[in-house]
């Protein structure tokens, strides 16, 4: 695939490009009876002048976040395209408006058919201080290169399929902006590598499938990856994922990655991942309206695999561990029953209430595999665990609880910082009483109260009592998100993927 090119030109002469890109901000209503304005913060020509005026008198576009309007066949500064880009009111420009302005380009441009596009940067950027330069132009490329995502490995080719050639910035050129908008190529690779993962459907991507992509991703970085089958899985006395597994014909997988750039001395962070390539909910089955969405339900170990494709392509120096459990979650005639205990990797014995709690069961021996081999300094999960998170918080934001403020609050301030957001629910002692079981150590599910809160409860069963853990619930995050437009409104979103890179990169130990 060709991924578009970001050039910097230091002229802002007319470029070869058949179009140019203006960006408009507004000017807010002064009372209920007036209607915003759009305003151009770019340098004043007679040119702008007289569009301005045009514009103005037209009332059909007023500047207002990502609003794009499209000149075709208009002669202006040497093009013959131009491109209206509306950004809302200045004093609300931040990095999420620039990178949502950057995905609006982004779609316009192939609805258009234009491959390639000038930017008139002191417009563009008119909202942003001088000091964050380049973090907006990354945050506008990234935006474009996740807008720019498709999965079409399973539809017939296009006969002459568009291709986004790419941007060229007027009137800027230095070499942090060329690092800026390769760290903008990273990051969206990254993210658009757990998209493609998510968007295969199950029987595509079975948990050979994908810890074979796993694996050719890991081996073109130079990454460690490590593959545990059924084998492998029974000598580790892997009860809870076999468990899950039994009632697949599905080898299941357990993928191991070790990106150790950091000091020897440091111990590793490590990121477990949730990786049920399909989830029929097991004899406890999951009713027909809408179950092939739980071909996602390996986002979360999808995000640990886009994690790490980041931190090698930015050659990020830490020690982080990670581990993904796949498998599939079927009805077979082997499958796991309602009532049923299991002992897990750590010793401690599960009943199984509900065979459709399958993804705390798979990452309790996930956890407790990184937790034995590895030591690792703090832990993060990912999982796309509860129907109970998207009816509280909805697909806008991801469920967060842990056993470490520390932990927690960084991860708050490192979601301000890529613009992708966490809400964290609260892991209260009472929530113990209700995984209590009659058989065995715990169960793995209780009554419909606070079920986000209760799978987490779960987990923390499992986490050694000194080591700071975060858990990280992305099942309303992870696909079909309406409210962002560099997401697609079908398909997976890769949330949390930049996020958990920026906060390995910035990581400082927990107190
Ligand atoms: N993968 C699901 C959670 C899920 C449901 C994610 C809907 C996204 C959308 C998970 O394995 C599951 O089935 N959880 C159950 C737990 C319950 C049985 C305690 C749930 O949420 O209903
Ligand atoms: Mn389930
Ligand atoms: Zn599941």
């Amino acid at each position: 695939m060709n991924l578009p090119k970001f050039e910097f030109v230091t002229s802002i002469e007319a470029t070869k490009s058949p179009a140019l890109l203006l960006g408009w901000y507004q000017t807010p209503a002064q009372d209920k009876e007036s209607s915003p304005v759009p305003l151009y913060k770019g340098k004043r020509s007679k040119e702008i002048d007289d569009l301005a005026g045009k514009i103005k008198n037209a009332k059909s576009f007023l500047g207002k976040k990502n609003e794009i309007s499209f000149l075709r066949f208009f002669s202006f500064a040497g093009y013959s395209n131009v491109f209206l880009l509306g950004l809302g009111d200045p004093k609300k420009c931040n990095m999420e408006v620039i990178r949502q302005g950057g995905a609006a380009l982004c779609h316009v441009q192939k609805r258009e058919k234009i491959a390639k596009v000038a930017i008139q940067t002191d417009s563009v950027f008119a909202g942003v201080r001088p000091s964050e330069i380049n973090t907006a132009v990354q945050a506008f490329c990234e935006g474009y290169l996740l807008a720019g995502y498709e999965y079409k490995d399973l539809k017939k080719p296009e006969v002459n399929p568009f291709v986004h050639e790419g941007l060229v910035f007027l009137g800027m050129k230095s070499a942090a902006l060329i690092k800026a908008a390769e760290r903008a190529s990273a990051l969206a690779g990254a993210v658009n590598f757990a998209r493609s993962l998510g968007d295969r459907p199950g029987n595509v991507l079975t948990p050979t499938e994908f810890s074979r992509l796993v694996e050719k991703m890991s081996k073109e970085r130079g990454i460690k990856c490590t593959i545990l089958g059924r084998k492998e899985m029974e000598k580790e006395k892997m009860g809870l994922l076999l468990g899950v597994a039994q009632g697949s014909a599905e080898e299941p997988k357990l993928i191991i990655l070790e990106h150790m750039k950091g000091k020897k001395s440091e111990k590793p962070v490590a990121l477990v991942g949730k990786g049920l390539t399909f989830d029929s909910g097991g004899i406890s089955l999951k009713p027909a309206d809408r179950m092939e969405e739980m071909k996602y339900d390996m986002m979360g170990a999808a995000t640990v695999a886009g994690v790490f494709q980041a931190l090698a392509d930015l050659k990020i120096s830490r020690n982080v561990v990670g581990v993904i459990a796949a498998t599939e979650n079927m009805p077979g005639g082997r499958a796991q029953k309602p009532g049923d205990v299991q002992k897990s990797m750590s010793g401690k014995t599960v009943e199984i209430i509900n065979t459709d709690a399958e993804g705390r069961l798979i990452l309790a021996d996930a956890m407790e595999y990184v937790q034995k081999y590895f030591q690792p300094q703090a832990m993060a999960d990912f999982a796309t665990l509860t129907g109970a998170v998207v009816v509280a918080l909805g697909t806008v934001t991801t469920g967060i609880m842990g056993n470490s403020s520390a932990l927690i609050e960084d991860v708050k301030k490192f979601s301000k910082v890529t613009d992708e957001r966490v809400w964290e629910l609260p892991l209260y002692e009472e929530y113990e009483e209700d995984l209590k079981s009659a058989t065995a150590d715990i169960r793995n599910s209780g009554n419909r109260e606070a079920g986000s809160s209760k799978a987490g409860t779960f987990l923390k069963f499992f986490v050694n009592s000194n080591l700071p853990w975060v858990h990280f619930d992305i099942a309303g995050s992870a696909w079909h998100r309406k409210d962002i437009n560099y997401h697609p409104t079908k398909g997976a979103s890769g949330a949390m993927v930049r996020l958990v890179t920026h906060w390995m990169e910035n990581w400082r130990q927990p107190k």
